[in-house]
């Protein structure tokens, strides 16, 4: 079966890897000029395909001065933004700063935010919207635990999760939305295509109906969770996932570009 070669209503896929606590600013710097060669060399397409690096805080100024310099068709982005725009938050980052840093997109709601530092889907929501007041798109994490999909299958945590984080999100307004099954992240067993694309078009109809359709439509819903270059291909065939958000194949500069050229090794 060949790969969905665009997706409807427009949408670009994008590939969006997330470094976590990985790769210091010089690491970050050597990543992404190889990264960028490897894509180069291959001839990649980055108006079929585009490809956003989603660094640490202290790696962004390195990256954007990289990027603008060698006038590299890269995206990128930060793992976390400040719901608030300034003042007294010791260790936070506001919007405004990620946004004079040229950054187009913020993650908002990893499992690892929600688990670790006891993210609510409220503040979920509320770091989505600073990321769009600063014109970021945030890219909407959800996903179900094993006990989550024990109990309740699939779909029913992400789409209450997604649809709590928009609750006051402008109709029409930019998203991102990252489908992260929690015992899929970093495990090496991702999920079913299959199911994928049942939660992919279960948090479309959300985007949909608190966005609108025309945001319905043109809104990417991303696949996460032990994404590699063996299995991409899969995932991209599936009509509402339209790409993916990968965090440990992302730090691994070949295995990355390949995933990135899903399209060139289809079958393989
Ligand atoms: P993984 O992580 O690709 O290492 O499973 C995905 C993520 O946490 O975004």
């Amino acid at each position: 079966m060949a790969v969905t070669q665009g997706k409807s209503g427009g949408r670009t896929p994008l590939i969006a890897g997330n470094w976590k606590m990985n790769l210091d600013h010089l690491q970050a710097i050597a990543f992404v000029q190889k990264l960028a060669w490897s894509l180069k060399d291959a001839r990649f397409d980055f108006d079929d395909v585009e490809v956003a690096v989603f660094p640490p805080f202290t790696d962004l100024r390195s990256v954007q001065t990289l990027i603008s310099a060698d006038k590299l068709l890269l995206k990128f982005g930060a793992q976390d933004v400040s719901a608030h725009d300034s003042g007294a938050y010791t260790g936070e980052v506001s919007g405004a700063f990620l946004s004079a840093l040229d950054c187009n997109y913020v993650i908002v709601g990893h499992s690892e935010r929600r688990t670790l530092h006891l993210e609510t889907d409220e503040q979920v929501g509320a770091k989505a919207l600073a990321a769009i007041k600063h014109g970021l798109v945030p890219v909407i994490c959800v996903g179900e635990t094993a006990d989550d999909l024990a109990e309740h299958g699939p779909s029913a945590v992400p789409v209450a999760q997604l649809t709590a984080a928009l609750e006051n999100v402008a109709e029409g307004a930019d998203i991102v939305v990252a489908y992260e099954p929690v015992w899929a992240i970093g495990s090496g067993q991702a999920a079913t295509p299959e199911q994928a694309e049942q939660v992919a078009a279960a948090l479309r109809d959300v985007v949909r109906s608190r966005l609108g359709d025309e945001a319905g439509a043109k809104t990417r819903v991303l696949y996460g969770g032990s994404v590699k270059a063996a299995n991409i291909a899969s995932f991209m065939r599936q009509p509402n996932v339209d790409g993916a958000l990968v965090g440990g194949a992302s730090i691994q500069v070949e295995e990355f570009a390949s995933i990135c050229r899903y399209k060139a090794h289809v079958g393989t």
